[in-house]
């Protein structure tokens, strides 16, 4: 199954049961939000799930993209990813959690055809604040599926603040084939979550107590990559159909050892998708984070050889990340902005060597030299530690 298919399998299955496809929204929220990224599908949908009422209805699906920087240590494994996408179903007021678990399961079993003993799931156990959650677990019961009850796993916010709720979490097993699963989502990481169900019922205040929402909502989200990585059955991401060009453009180019070329096929991909979404690179808020995501790949590319370039990145790339996120910026404009940090970067990288040469630099660094080579040559703290340790 490719992912045009699986997308399409999604939604269908959805709209047969009243869903109406709202059009994803960039990964820029909107000025009063106070993060700089969407980080989830149902980030657009805040003020609804809070009460307001939608102009499409109460049974809503989307495919979202979103970007985390939380996980940014992680890139280079298997699994995570900067931007990545979600499925995701909304219930504004409507139908039960119980409902959405059934619907949850109905989908993987027959629309992708997971066996039910590859599926385990956990539900939120109870914690000071709120009970146990019984309607998740009496549904899976129900189901015939094992279950895992758990603490704070298995409560969804989005926030310090904002509506929130226990969730409910399922996991395919990813061991070998021919290999039973064993042990349970938290004792074993071959059980790989896949797609999380929110009850959205309270809103945790400042003061960090709990209301209840005056109208329960539902949330469900469903990472793309990650979904497609267990139905192609591979054990990475990149080695879906989604990174197909990737993957057969970028190893003959820059001989890079795996992690290293997961990493720089990530933020490359990233950056382009950010610029895609008219972010430009700057020193502070998301052009900040776009900048690191550039500088990370260029450090990345040029530690074991200085003549690496992204003058060479192919432009197929560009254009398949823009034309896959449905982006209109052009793939022109996209290369002059990274060839621009590029050559900003070389710059910086020059002036610091320079600097860093004279006598006085000479030995460890104090706080006030890191704060002088800053604020007096433009040297962030993180490229001047780089330039000593290749020294
Ligand atoms: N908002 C929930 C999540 O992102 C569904 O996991």
């Amino acid at each position: 199954m490719n992912t045009d298919r699986t997308v399409r399998t999604f939604t269908d299955f959805y709209r047969e049961r009243g869903h109406r496809l709202i059009t994803g929204s960039t990964l820029l929220p909107p000025p009063s939000d106070p993060v700089l990224f969407t980080t989830s599908g149902m980030h657009p949908l805040t003020p609804y799930l809070q009460g307001r009422p939608h102009p499409q209805g109460r049974r809503l699906i989307n495919l979202q993209r979103c970007l985390r920087t939380t996980d940014l240590d992680e890139i280079g494994d298997l699994t995570h990813l900067t931007v990545f996408e979600m499925l995701g179903s909304w219930s504004l007021g409507d139908y039960s959690h119980s409902q959405s678990l059934r619907w949850g399961y109905e989908l993987l079993r027959d629309g992708f055809g997971i066996p039910q003993d590859r599926l385990y799931v956990t539900v939120f156990g109870g914690d000071d604040q709120v009970g146990p959650d019984t309607e998740s677990l009496r549904t899976w019961q129900e189901l015939g599926l094992p279950v895992e009850p758990t603490d704070d796993e298995n409560w969804w916010s989005n926030g310090p603040v904002g509506p929130c709720g226990p969730d409910s979490e399922i996991f395919v097993w990813t061991g070998d084939p021919g290999t039973p699963p064993q042990g349970t989502p938290t004792t074993d990481p071959r059980w790989v979550e896949i797609w999380n169900h929110v009850n959205m019922r309270y809103r945790r205040k400042e003061d960090g107590s709990l209301e209840p929402l005056p109208q329960p909502g539902i949330d469900t989200g469903m990472g793309l990559e990650r979904l497609m990585t267990v139905l192609q059955g591979h054990r990475s991401v990149y080695e879906t159909d989604l990174f197909e060009p990737w993957m057969r453009l970028l190893p003959p180019l820059w001989d890079l050892d795996e992690p290293s070329t997961r990493l720089v096929c990530d933020h490359l991909r990233s950056g382009i998708v950010v610029l895609g979404d008219g972010v430009r690179p700057s020193n502070t808020g998301r052009g900040h984070v776009l900048r690191r995501l550039i500088r990370r790949v260029l450090t990345t590319l040029r530690r074991d050889d200085p003549s690496r370039t992204l003058t060479d990145l192919p432009v197929e790339l560009v254009g398949h990340t823009l034309d896959h996120f449905h982006q209109s910026c052009g793939t022109g404009t996209v290369r002059e902005f990274l060839l621009d940090e590029e050559q900003r970067f070389t710059n910086l990288l020059e002036r610091g060597q320079r600097v860093l040469s004279r006598r006085e630099f000479e030995g460890p660094l104090s706080e006030e030299d890191y704060q002088y080579l800053h604020d007096t040559h433009g040297l962030p703290r993180d490229l001047v530690a780089g330039l000593l340790t290749t020294d």
